[in-house]
Formats: structure tokens, sequence, C-alpha cells
């Protein structure tokens, strides 16, 4: 059944239901918006304890990754935390290449693509169970990004998902990317009007979720307002002050607060190393592209002649610049990278890419503004170009609000044990629901600053599939075998 109706409408005919699996329920993406005037005031004005992920997925391995992502669960349970988001596609890993390889060399892309899909997580599979199981040893909701294999038709297929995983392990909601930017729609497969969701989550409220660049689809902001989430978390890959001032002004427009990770790649890490060896199974001799690639952006980050750093200003020259300006830098990353590749005679070869650059190829950024779109968390680099990133980054947590007024600290670090602490761990930020609702006195696109009588949304949330079974057969047989 296809249905059309404006969500205002929509919002209210449901009835509640919550602790139902998403797919048993089709009205879960709505099940955020019952229960806000049964908020206590003391539940209203408790701390929501949000821990925010910087970390590297182990690319293309599921099996690794998962288990990374266990360790960094128990450390998020023994700090209490209430919500726990990570970055886009952390099981197992965002293609980070998708803007250069899928076009630049199309005999690798298939075998790539392979590695991909197979290193991706199905619902309802044993690696999931084990994943929903460190979440419920661990006691904390969280929204945790996937490479997602279709349960459906070919099964081939790979969506960009934030799953829904309360803190006893069961999954209470699915958000599919609508709309993968670009050349992410090479990877992944968008999702459908069913995935603008909105979930309870216990202990901390509505929660929703929109991917990277998805959060610019005014339309899809509006549909998760109209829904009345609270907590927008928004996994992404891009970084820097655009980026950044992005982050703070939905925050203001949609008086929620937004939880922002960023990637984390490490310049000649597990990453590089196992889409090379994808690569170079594609034909005989082996595909050129990781390579070539990898001195591009050696140039692109200023490590050119020395694999360490060359020249610390230049270095951060660049740097500077990549994160400036979205467009200077693409063009002059992509600008290094087709000079290397017209110039350079040999391949690297891949025992000299383990040596570590200055810096990251992608280092993270988190961020969490408020609902007022001030930065409760500022954004944070990963870089072990500082000798200690953890009190360089600290001031991430630090705001002064001017000359002669003592500096107060809204976030502060959890290390994981056994990894290096500058440059993975989990931020901690004290949210709360009261804080949400009384932003809202200033600016509210779904309530006072609401105009329907002169724009209305129309949302259409019938879900997709591959074939559609009628019943125009005259036997009244819906199976089409003519019996
Ligand atoms: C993936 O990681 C697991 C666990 O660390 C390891 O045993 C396995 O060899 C890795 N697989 C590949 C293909 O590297
Ligand atoms: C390092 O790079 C900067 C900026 O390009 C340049 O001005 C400086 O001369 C370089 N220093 C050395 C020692 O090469
Ligand atoms: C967050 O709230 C807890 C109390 O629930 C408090 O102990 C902690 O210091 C707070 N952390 C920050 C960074 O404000």
């Amino acid at each position: 059944m296809k249905i059309i109706a404006s969500a205002v409408a929509l919002l209210s005919t449901v009835s509640a239901a919550t602790g139902t699996t998403y797919h048993e329920d089709p009205t879960m993406h709505l099940t955020g918006w019952h229960n806000r005037n049964q908020v206590s005031p003391e539940e209203d004005t408790k701390p929501v304890h949000i821990g925010s992920i910087q970390a590297e997925p182990v690319h293309w391995n599921l099996t690794a990754s998962i288990d990374k992502f266990c360790d960094f669960m128990v450390s998020a349970g023994a700090a209490n935390m209430d919500l726990v988001a990570l970055s886009e596609g952390f099981l197992s890993g965002y293609p980070w290449f998708n803007f250069f390889a899928s076009t630049y060399d199309m005999a690798s892309n298939s075998k790539i693509s392979q590695l991909f899909a197979e290193n991706s997580l199905q619902v309802g599979s044993a690696e999931m169970a084990r994943v929903q199981e460190c979440i419920a040893e661990a006691g904390v909701n969280v929204v945790l990004p996937i490479n997602e294999r279709d349960d459906k038709g070919s099964q081939a297929a790979v969506f960009n998902t934030a799953l829904f995983i309360d803190k006893s392990g069961e999954i209470i909601g699915r958000h599919r990317k609508t709309l993968p930017s670009f050349t992410e729609r090479f990877w992944w497969t968008q999702g459908d009007g069913t995935d603008l969701v909105v979930v309870d989550m216990p202990d901390v409220g509505r929660v929703c979720s929109l991917l990277c660049w998805e959060s610019y689809l005014v339309l899809a902001c509006y549909t998760l307002m109209a829904h009345g989430c609270e907590f927008l978390v928004v996994p992404t890959q891009d970084i820097g002050s655009i980026w950044e001032s992005h982050v703070s002004d939905i925050a203001r427009e949609g008086r929620w607060y937004v939880i922002a990770q960023g990637q984390v790649v490490a310049p000649y890490g597990e990453a590089m190393q196992r889409s090379a060896i994808a690569g170079t199974h594609t034909q005989p001799g082996g595909s050129q592209w990781y390579p070539r690639l990898l001195e591009g952006f050696k140039n692109a980050y200023g490590c050119t002649g020395s694999p360490l750093i060359a020249n610390a200003t230049e270095t951060v020259n660049r740097q500077n610049l990549l994160r400036g300006s979205s467009a200077t830098a693409a063009k002059e990353s992509q600008k290094n990278v087709v000079d290397t590749v017209s110039w350079i005679p040999e391949p690297v070869p891949l025992d000299q890419a383990v040596e570590k650059c200055a810096t990251y190829f992608m280092d993270g950024g988190m961020s969490i503004a408020d609902p007022n779109g001030r930065f409760l968390v500022n954004p944070i680099h990963s870089n072990y170009m500082y000798a200690d990133t953890v009190n360089a980054a600290r001031s991430g947590c630090v705001h002064s609000l001017g000359p002669g007024i003592p500096e107060e600290s809204h976030c502060e670090f959890v290390e994981v044990d056994g990894y290096n602490r500058d440059e993975e761990f989990i931020v901690l930020a004290n949210a709360s629901r009261g804080e949400v609702l009384a932003s809202k006195l200033y600016q509210d696109n779904v309530g006072n600053y609401a105009r329907t009588d002169i724009w209305k949304v129309e949302w259409d949330n019938a879900p997709q599939d591959y074939i559609f079974e009628t019943a125009g057969n005259s036997n009244g047989n819906q199976h089409g075998n003519g019996l």
C-alpha cells in the first residue's frame, strides 16, 4: 500500500509501540513521538551522558572491526555512558577512496567492491548477534553506522546504514542513508521513505540519525524534527570549517543536539593495505592505483622527501589548506594525484607504505553542538604529530566565555585499554532533554515557528521492495503459479 500523507496528519494517528524490532513494526519510525509529555522534570534535567568515539575501524575486516568495537564498548559501559555514536560505515570501513578510485581504475573496482560487500554486516547474522551481545554486556545505547548487506533480493546490495541498538542489545530502529553523495552512490544503494526514523532510547530520549551530507537535505531534517527528534547523530567523512559551521547551524535550526563523528584513516595503515591487496588480484601484474594514489596523498599532505616530516611548516600549511576550503582542497589534492600519476615512473613498494607521514589521511574532527548551536565539544583531531594529542585536544572541551570569566569544561576524555590515547578515544559530554525544550522557546520549526498554512511537507513513507505481489489473478492466488 502506498501512503502519501502529510507528516503532521500522520503523527496524530499512530499508536505507541516500543520494544519491537524494526521489521515487525511498520510504525517504528514514529515511536519517538509519544512520550514527550510523560517526561518528569527530574528526567528532563538529568544529564544524558553522550559518548562520541573517534577511532579507525579495521577496514574491510569485519571480524577484527567487531573486536575493536567491543573493546570500545567495554570502556563506554565502564564510564556509564547512556548513548554512544561512531563514525560513518564503522563496520567495517568507509570507502575513503571512493572519490578517487571509482572512475580512476575501473579494473580494480569489482574486486574492491567484493571485499567491501563481504565485510559488510547483515541484520540477523551471527556477526550481528556478536555486536548485539557486546552492547548488552556494556549496557549502553548505540547508534552504530554500518555497511549493511541487503537482506532482500540478490543480497548483493550494500546500504549505508545507522542501526539504533538499545542497551539490552535489541535493534529498535534502522536508518538507511536516503541519498549517498556523488561517487558514494557507486558503493551504496539508497534507502526509502521508511528510513526517516526516530526512536526512544532508554535513559536518553528521542534519537535519530542522518549520514553525512544527507543532513544537507533540509526536508529530511524537517521530517525528523516533525517526529520530535532531540538527539541527531551525524556520522560523516567530511571535515573542516565548512562542515563544522554546518553542524552548529543545523543544531540551532533543529533545536536539538547534533553529535558528529568523522573518519580516522592512518595514511599508511590497514585501510590502504587492504584496498591494495584487493586491487592487485584484479589483473596480472596487479593494479597500480593504490601505490600511485598513496604517493599523491604524500604530496598533497606535504610528506614528500623523507617519509616522516619533510618540512613541518609545509605540512601544516597544506593541512590548513585542506581543512580550510573543501573546494580548494579537492582541487589541490586532485591536482597532486593527477600530477603524480603522470610522472611517477614506478609505484611505491608496499613495504615502504607502512612508514608514517606527519598526519592522518583523515583525522576525525568529531564535534557535538548543543540545541543553541554552541559547541559542547569543539572539533577534535587525532594527530600523532603532537606530542600529546589528548592534552592538545583538551581544548576541545574547554570553553572560555571571555577575559576574567573562569573557563568551563564541558567534556572529558575516556581512554580505551589497548589503544593509543593520543589517536583513538571516546569523548564524553553531558546533555539534557530540558535543554532541548528550553531552547525551543526562541524558535521551533515544528512548533511556535511553524507556518504550515504557507508550506506543507509531504512524506511518502511506503516501504520499497524489488517485487510487489498483487492479487490480480482470477483465482485469487497471489503467487502467480497458476494453481
Ligand atoms: C581479520 O582479522 C582477524 C582477527 O584479527 C584475523 O585473524 C584475520 O587474519 C584478518 N583477515 C584478513 C583477511 O586479514
Ligand atoms: C618549508 O616550507 C616552507 C613553506 O613552503 C618554506 O618557506 C621553507 O623554506 C621550507 N623550509 C625548508 C627548511 O625547506
Ligand atoms: C557529567 O555528569 C556526571 C553526573 O551524572 C558528572 O559526574 C560529570 O562530571 C559530568 N561530566 C561533564 C564533563 O560535565
